[in-house]
């Protein structure tokens, strides 16, 4: 088998992809307006309860419209889910990882597709969609390989006069909860990280960006994935959202979104309801507070570009994204003016014409947003951005805000759109502590030439993703296994080599002779 490889990104660039995503925004657009199902057991269902997808950068768009379940119908994907597990899990694994390298395939012919409904329904910019399908694709490449490693021989001592084998058999019915910020890449990484092992699942994906998981069901179905290993279960998290974590027959719930409703769904599932003869597994990424920290050795410039790459990618809407920047004192006013010039050279328009900066999600999320960068005016001072922008959609400027003590609310809770607070540290030790300062530990970066910050770092900064001279976001799977500490969740470092233990379990076989 070919040595996995990370997929490329596109240059748009070329006159050729230029046109060819181009045209895919054409062909996705006319399919504007279509319901789509619930998938369980392979029978498409439509509902009464539907809920509307608009595009969050011209809201009078209708991306597709999304049948929702009610608990009834999420009942019966269990029921369906169990049936199809007992013999989903004898499946072996070179088959079960074929799947995947199928669907690879297909969506790298449909690259630009997948992207163009992205632009439409998450309002990524062709940059950022272009590699959320990179990312999608890597992970069904990359899951295949390990499962067919996990399922080849372990290694085991030898004992004289004894066969011992060791394998890794699936859990059971496993419940799948994506956020909608990688509403590609993750989600389809969650789902068939754990069908890929042996697992069937219920996937509800989220309300924000139905379609494009309802896109990406139907390529599952294309490529010939066997009715009832993945049971699509779209609808309101209010209604189905603790029936499905608390629900008795749920084995595992593989969760990534904020740290509320991960604390939540940790709750639910710790109590063992009638008749459950197991202890139900949590995966569960969640948010984080990011930071890009700057030493007096740096390069400045370089450093500037990282915190505005890692604060203003996709508005701000990345749990890695770099929502502070801590400075040495020496070099903060510099960096500072650097920051505001490149922040404000970053242009505000319509994901489908490749803006920079789009709008953030939805209005939920813009209100949120515009109530932190009023509380960041209180924190400290404005130097760029610092409202509402134009627009039929929900836009907002990107937003910096200076001279902001290390405890305020903007340096502490994530906000999770355009925003980058600037803080100053007296000196190298004092940064870091800063940087430790929150109850999260996702990701960080460092940008120095100092050998012993560099050193000191290493030890002392504590984040899952930790990165040295470069920004804090984009971590490539396989190279850059990714989760994180204390709040941001189990650390179930997705696309690296541990990740599909997480939905297996261990056997082990002796056999005397
Ligand atoms: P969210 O917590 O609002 O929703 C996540 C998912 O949970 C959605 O599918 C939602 O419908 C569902 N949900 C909500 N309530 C539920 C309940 N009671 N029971 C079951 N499911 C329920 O998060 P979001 O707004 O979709 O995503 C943004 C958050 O995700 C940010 O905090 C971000 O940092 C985090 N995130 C983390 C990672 C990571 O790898 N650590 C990656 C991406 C996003
Ligand atoms: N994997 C994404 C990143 O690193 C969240 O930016």
């Amino acid at each position: 088998m070919i040595e996995f490889r990370n997929e490329p990104f596109t240059n748009f660039a070329d006159p050729v992809n230029k046109e060819a995503m181009q045209a895919a925004l054409t062909k996705v657009k006319s399919e504007f307006g279509k319901e789509y199902p619930l998938v369980i057991g392979g029978e498409k269902i439509f509902t009464e309860n539907k809920l509307e997808s608009r595009n969050p950068g011209k809201l009078d768009e209708l991306v597709g419209i999304q049948s929702k379940a009610n608990r009834d119908l999420v009942d019966q994907a269990f029921q369906v889910a169990l049936e199809r597990f007992k013999s989903w899990q004898f499946v072996s694994p070179d088959v079960r990882a074929g799947y995947l390298f199928r669907a690879a395939a297909v969506m790298r012919r449909r690259k630009f597709e997948f992207a163009a409904w992205m632009v439409y329904e998450a309002g990524k910019n062709w940059g950022e969609a272009d590699a959320d399908v990179a990312e999608a694709i890597d992970f069904l490449e990359f899951y295949g390989r390990e499962a067919i490693r996990l399922g080849g021989p372990q290694p085991l001592v030898p004992l004289e006069g004894e066969d011992n084998r060791l394998t890794y058999v699936p859990l059971g019915v496993g419940v799948i909860i994506p956020p909608w910020n990688f509403p590609l890449a993750i989600m389809a990484g969650m789902t068939t990280a754990a069908i890929v092992s042996g697992n069937t699942v219920l996937l509800k994906p989220a309300s924000q960006t139905p379609i494009i998981a309802a896109k990406f069901v139907e390529l599952m179905e294309e490529i010939g994935l066997p009715a009832g290993v993945i049971n699509f279960v779209p609808g309101d998290p209010g209604e189905i959202g603790d029936f499905l974590t608390g629900h008795p027959k749920t084995r595992f719930v593989s969760f990534t979104g904020s740290r509320d409703v991960g604390l939540r769904i940790n709750q639910i599932i710790a109590k063992t309801a009638e008749g459950q003869v197991w202890i139900k597994r949590l995966v569960a990424e969640m948010g984080g507070k990011d930071a890009v920290v700057v030493d007096e050795s740096a390069d400045l410039e370089e450093a500037a570009t990282g915190i505005v790459q890692s604060a203003f990618g996709f508005q701000g809407q990345k749990c890695s994204a770099g929502s502070r920047a801590i400075i040495h004192k020496d070099v903060y006013d510099e960096v500072l003016q650097k920051v505001i010039e490149k922040t404000k050279q970053l242009t505000i328009g319509l994901p489908e014409e490749n803006y920079p900066i789009g709008p953030v999600v939805d209005e939920k999320s813009y209100n949120k947003i515009l109530e932190y960068i009023e509380i960041g005016k209180q924190e400290g001072r404005l130097v760029a951005g610092g409202g509402k922008a134009e627009g039929n959609g929900y836009y907002i400027q990107p937003t910096v805000i200076a001279d902001v003590k290390e405890d305020a609310r903007v340096m502490l809770e994530e906000i999770f759109g355009p925003v980058v607070a600037f803080c100053k540290a007296e000196n190298f030790e004092h940064s870091i502590e800063i940087f430790n300062n929150t109850e999260y530990g996702l990701t960080g970066a460092l940008y120095s030439n100092n050998r012993e910050h560099l050193e000191y770092a290493r030890k002392y900064m504590h984040c899952g993703n930790l990165y040295f001279n470069r920004k804090c976001t984009g971590a490539l799977v396989g190279v850059h296994p990714f989760g994180g500490f204390n709040m941001s969740g189990t650390d179930s470092k997705a696309g690296g080599r541990d990740y599909l233990l997480l939905f297996t379990q261990g056997k082990v076989i002796s056999e005397r002779f």
